[in-house]
């Protein structure tokens, strides 16, 4: 434990389980105040409580709830300092020409409009306070790397990158960072069955991890704090995927 996210504050969206909890426990043990932000109540408020963070039941696909995981950070800690934007869905892997209306609006909306909505409810909030601030953005290998059946997924986590970067230029006169973080196919978190397609897929997909196996969420949230605890990282994406991108 370096200390060196002692007395932040941040926020974890999808932070109920998988990669989020990871992200969650381990600003904690680095000292962080964490607001677990997540439209799922119970697993939430059940997290929330064995990790000793405050929780926000929260769409991130609403600015009004944006604007009340704000409130409640700012009157319960009077300040915020990262936002780790990590709840995000998929649909099924399947041939593209399958891809519903509703498939597409939806990982549009929760994987790229979520960021959208905390950049414009929280910078200025941060402008404001005037001490800089680290957003951390949870992309995929999708992003970096794509491969058919999942085109549109993959085209919204490669919009996570593009717009991580192009705001981390526009926002460095604040000293707010801007990051992005980049899994592999996650070791038993919710989305992975989605991403693999059918069980029988896991081993194929296993053999094309140089390192053999998938990302956990201790993994991920490793380099969360790592960008959040060094500022002069910014517009970057860390691929954490055991060599899958090389
Ligand atoms: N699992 C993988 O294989 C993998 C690989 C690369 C990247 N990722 C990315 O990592 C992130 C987390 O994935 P995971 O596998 O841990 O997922 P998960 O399903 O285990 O957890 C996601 C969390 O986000 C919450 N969530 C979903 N939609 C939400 C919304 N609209 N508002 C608020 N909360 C919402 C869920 O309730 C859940 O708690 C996602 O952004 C995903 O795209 C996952």
């Amino acid at each position: 434990m370096s200390g060196k996210l002692s007395g932040k504050v941040a926020i974890v969206t999808g932070g109920a389980g998988g990669f989020g909890k990871g992200i969650a426990q381990k600003f904690k043990e680095e000292g962080a105040e964490v607001i677990i932000a997540d439209f799922v109540e119970e697993a939430g408020q059940k997290t929330s409580t064995e990790l000793k963070c405050e929780f926000v039941k929260c769409n991130v696909t609403s600015r009004q709830d944006w604007e009340a995981v704000l409130k409640l950070a700012d009157e319960k800690f009077g300040r915020l300092d990262y936002v780790i934007n990590n709840a995000g869905t998929t649909y099924r892997n399947k041939p593209t020409g399958e891809v519903t209306e509703e498939d597409f609006d939806k990982v549009f909306n929760v994987n790229v409009k979520s960021i959208y909505y905390s950049a414009n409810v929280i910078v200025p909030y941060m402008q404001k306070k005037g001490n800089g601030g680290s957003f951390v953005n949870i992309a995929s290998t999708a992003g970096l790397r794509p491969r058919g059946g999942l085109t549109w997924y993959n085209a919204s986590k490669a919009a996570v990158i593009n717009g991580t970067k192009s705001m981390a230029v526009e926002y460095a006169k604040d000293k707010i960072r801007f990051n992005s973080v980049c899994p592999v196919v996650g070791l038993g978190t919710g989305l992975t069955d989605f991403f693999l397609g059918k069980p029988e897929n896991e081993k194929t997909f296993m053999a094309t991890i140089p390192l053999g196996r998938g990302s956990t969420p201790k993994d991920v949230a490793n380099a969360c704090a790592f960008l959040c605890g060094e500022d002069f990282l910014t517009g970057i994406e860390i691929p954490v995927d055991g060599g899958r991108c090389v």
